[in-house]
């Protein structure tokens, strides 16, 4: 659904000095995604597909991270009316309403940029609409002044503010709506006679009431979503709050979270239904879990789908291209990456699939390695459909095993396997029997000699005597 009667301008042109980084403030991410990048999903989830990013000098990064919407370049930094207008030119054809947004407010929901679209667009279609807030602590933001029939007469930025204006606890949030027939005439009009030399948005609200133009208020009650991140401290709130929206999503989807608060999700995190998720588990970017999985305490997993009815973990890592089927067993201290686990395969413990297949039904023992980096490239492995890998084999790729085939246990496997083969390098059995306890007499007496004075000497008396001679050659 494309909406052509309003427009997005997404303010990103600030440095982000309190940020203390190289990186532009806007591309920072909040969960494993740059924070722009969820102002523009909210504009999107609201069909307003029509959108501008206004960015700074040598800020290509921010144009890379939006990218299909359009940017406009604001050479030099005189102020958020300044910014918009930077816009103009991207959307001279264009006559809707324009929406003004933060590009440093990842929080904004798609219901409330729906809510300021709904009030522009009512039959009074006032010229501004401010969305406005009571925050627990106003701070430095700048105060929405009422006149004394209720109507909305200014904004006036904290610095500029008197003494009885600061006590105002209504604020503005720096979402704004302007109706598009008078948008552009308004934003001209505004000057930067104030504290800061600076081309207020702000000043519109007075600006059209000076025309006889109308402003309305739309008022969001949840100030965490309008918070603007500044600093890092503050991204780590915005952070929590969007871990807290994204799990209770998730538990709402049908996922039972043992310990909630211990989950790290990322945006794009999709979870089905009866889903079991332990405490202290970590989902990076790309991951999609299936109905009927177990993922158990401690994993860490990234860029992975896992079908459902699978047990993943407690204590597992799933990178980027592992691909877990149905019913499949991954257990304790297991990484997988960019491999395929078909359906039933088990790889309980402590082993590494990297580059690999894993054959339907197939058993991996643990301490596995899928030898798969030679130091210049990477090669495959291929296991079989109900092959049995056992314990600390280590697989050198490229190889295969095939359908059904048995490794022995300890072995080092350079060349394909056969179906149904039994391969084994492990090297013969020597038993030398007795060889231990003459050994104990000959160092406890070697000892004895070495410290006479200072200890008691050792006893023999310890070791078994008449061993017999057997030996055997496995
Ligand atoms: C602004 C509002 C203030 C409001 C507050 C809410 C104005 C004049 N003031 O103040 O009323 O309470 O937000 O957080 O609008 N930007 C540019 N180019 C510029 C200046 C700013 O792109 O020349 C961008 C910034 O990157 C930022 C946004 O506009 O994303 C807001 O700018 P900022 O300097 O943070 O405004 P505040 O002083 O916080
Ligand atoms: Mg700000």
């Amino acid at each position: 659904m494309t909406d052509k009667t309003t427009a997005a301008v997404v303010l990103a042109a600030g440095l982000g000095t309190r940020m203390k980084s190289a990186r532009p403030k806007v591309l920072h991410e909040v969960a494993g995604r740059p924070m722009v990048c969820h102002v523009l999903d909210a504009l999107r989830t609201a069909a307003v597909d029509r959108t501008v990013v206004v960015i700074g000098p040598e800020m290509g990064a921010v144009a890379a991270a939006v990218a299909p919407a359009a940017t406009a370049l604001q050479a030099e930094r005189l102020g958020t009316a300044h910014a918009v207008l930077a816009a103009r030119d991207a959307l001279t054809a264009f006559g809707g309403d324009i929406l003004v947004l933060f590009g440093d407010t990842p929080l904004l929901t798609a219901e409330t940029i729906a809510a300021m679209r709904r009030r522009i667009e009512g039959p009074d279609r006032p010229a501004v609409v401010v969305l406005g807030f009571q925050p627990r602590d106003p701070a430095a933001y700048g105060r929405v002044i009422l006149a004394a029939d209720g109507s909305l007469a200014a904004i006036v930025e904290y610095k500029d503010a008197t003494e009885a204006e600061r006590r105002v606890p209504l604020c503005n949030s720096g979402v704004m709506a302007l109706r598009g027939d008078v948008a552009w005439a308004l934003l001209d009009a505004v000057g930067n006679a104030n504290a800061k030399g600076e081309y207020y948005l702000t000043d519109v609200v007075a600006i059209a009431r000076r025309r006889g133009l109308g402003s309305a208020l739309v008022e969001v009650s949840d100030e965490g979503e309008v918070m603007g991140v500044n600093a890092r401290a503050e991204l780590a709130v915005a952070e929590a709050i969007m871990q807290d929206r994204l799990r209770s999503r998730a538990m709402a989807n049908g996922a039972t979270l043992i310990d909630p608060a211990s989950v790290h999700l990322s945006w794009d995190t999709t979870i089905g239904r009866d889903v079991t998720i332990g405490p202290h588990v970590f989902f990076g970017r790309g991951v999609r879990i299936g109905d009927d999985v177990d993922i158990r305490a401690y994993c860490h997993i990234e860029g992975a789908t896992v079908e459902p009815g699978a047990i993943v973990g407690p204590f597992a890592r799933l990178r980027p291209g592992a691909r877990i089927g149905r019913d499949v067993h991954i257990g304790n201290f297991v990484e997988i990456k960019e491999a395929l686990v078909e359906t039933g395969a088990k790889v309980n413990h402590l082993t590494y699939v990297g580059d690999a297949r894993v054959g339907a039904g197939a058993n991996v023992g643990a301490g596995t390695i899928t030898c798969n980096y030679d130091g210049f490239a990477k090669h495959r492995t291929d296991i079989g459909a109900g092959a049995f890998i056992g314990s600390n084999a280590a697989l050198v790729a490229p190889v295969t095993i095939g359908d059904g085939a048995v490794v022995g246990a300890g072995s080092v496997i350079t060349g394909d396997v056969p179906a149904d083969a039994l391969v084994i390098t492990r090297a013969p059995v020597k038993e030398v029997a007795g060889w231990a306890a003459k050994n104990r007499a000959r160092k406890g007496a070697g000892a004895a000699k070495r410290k006479p004075a200072a200890t008691a000497p050792r006893s023999d008396t310890s070791a078994p005597a008449g061993a017999s001679g057997r030996k055997k050659a496995g």
